[in-house]
């Protein structure tokens, strides 16, 4: 399976997706990264690991948000992408896009929905007084932080966390959750039905995932 990640900062995901790629047996292949900002720090990390990159920004595209996704569409094509997966990618997509790509694109959100959709999740997490938080991959709907979940994982929120201390736990759980994610949906061990994630054949794999706390 060929994916492209879609960045539009420093692409921490996106590394930790393409070291999974790399890996004997994973089945899928970091064929390209995207952004939407062509002086993203990703694509430039992404290159020194010699994988193809492409940005399209959507400053030239003024108000006409479906234009810029046509040229997007277009630069998948030519890359011929199965699955997209976005990894801190920070521009909503239309409705257009969204159906374009129904059940072959991923993201990956620093909460555990269906709470806490949207930006801040780790202040408002604080300020709710949360005890849990983490991290959670989907397929993208239309609607922001909405979709079928792949796989989550939880991490405790300390009483003497702030919002960066808290951000960088979530980080360490997302870097290894969005390879299993990725691992899940590329092998064809889970699909989308009835608008949830369900596991294929005998074996369940494990969709809620609470990786070994590093830090
Ligand atoms: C990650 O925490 C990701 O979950 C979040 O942005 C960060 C990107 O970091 N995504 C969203 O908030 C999407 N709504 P990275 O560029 O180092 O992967």
């Amino acid at each position: 399976m060929r994916v492209a990640a879609f960045v539009s900062g420093r692409g921490s995901n996106m590394i930790a997706l393409a070291e999974a790629c790399a890996e004997a047996g994973f089945p899928a292949d970091m064929a390209l990264v995207f952004s939407n900002v062509p002086d993203a720090g990703g694509l430039e990390r992404a290159s020194s690991l010699g994988i193809a990159t492409a940005a399209l920004s959507h400053r030239d595209f003024g108000k006409d948000r479906e234009a810029h996704e046509r040229g997007i569409d277009k630069i998948m094509h030519e890359h011929e992408i199965d699955l997209i997966c976005l990894a801190g990618y920070m521009r909503l997509l239309t409705p257009w896009f969204v159906e374009t790509w129904r059940d072959r694109m991923i993201n990956i959100h620093p909460s555990l929905l269906p709470a806490f959709k949207g930006l801040e999740t780790h202040e408002r997490v604080l300020a709710e007084g949360a005890k849990w938080h983490g991290c959670s991959v989907h397929f993208v709907r239309p609607a922001m932080d909405e979709g079928p979940i792949v796989a989550q994982a939880a991490v405790p929120v300390a009483a003497d966390d702030d919002a960066d201390t808290l951000a960088a736990r979530v980080l360490t759980a997302e870097h290894q959750l969005y390879p299993h994610a990725l691992r899940l949906v590329a092998s064809g061990a889970v699909r989308v039905e009835g608008e949830r994630v369900v596991a294929q054949g005998s074996t369940l794999p494990e969709i809620a995932y609470n990786p070994p706390l590093k830090e």
